[in-house]
């Protein structure tokens, strides 16, 4: 069941003025992919991506980068502010991504885990990821338990060192 809060244009259109982008916490997981990916990044798909701001700074890590969400309003801003070449977005729930298995080398969602069904869309990331891929939960509430064995655990002990 997805969550549906960014449907408003007024809403939406605020968020994309006050919304702080996380330019460091992107440099720690592209530091953190680097040796195990061997620097080849291909793919990164930024789950519930909004209006996209966080979507653009993967842009010159990865060949192609796919920002997806529920909301049209969202993606609309998205679309409109797109500047990259290698960026686009998509329409769909975070519970069922748009993605073959096996083919993402990233899965973001920066403060958006928190709307979705998450076993259900940890689920998701993983048949999406490749072997050796990387999920990144950014948010502000992480005390949040996170339900899939001790694999985001692992992340965040390593993020944060
Ligand atoms: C707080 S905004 C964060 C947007 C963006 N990631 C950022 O950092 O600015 C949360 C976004 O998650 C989207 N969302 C909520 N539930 C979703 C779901 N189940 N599947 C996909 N997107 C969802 C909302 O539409 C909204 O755009």
């Amino acid at each position: 069941m997805a969550f549906r809060f960014f449907e408003e244009s007024a809403h939406v259109a605020a968020y994309l003025q006050y919304r702080v982008t996380p330019h460091e916490l992107i440099n720690k997981i592209i530091d953190f992919m680097g040796p195990k990916l061997q620097n080849k990044f291909n793919l990164a798909v930024d789950v519930g991506c909004g209006n996209g701001k966080g979507t653009v700074l993967l842009a010159p890590y990865f060949n192609q980068v796919v920002g997806t969400d529920v909301s049209p309003a969202q993606l609309g801003l998205a679309r409109a502010n797109s500047i990259r070449q290698n960026v686009s977005y998509r329409q769909s729930p975070a519970e069922q991504l748009p993605f073959e298995s096996s083919q993402v080398d990233l899965v973001t969602a920066t403060t958006a885990a928190h709307w979705f069904d998450r076993p259900r869309f940890l689920k998701e990331a993983e048949r999406v990821l490749k072997p050796n891929g990387c999920l990144a939960l950014l948010g502000n509430m992480m005390d949040r338990a996170l339900e899939y064995g001790d694999a985001t655990r692992f992340f965040f002990s390593q993020i944060n060192k």
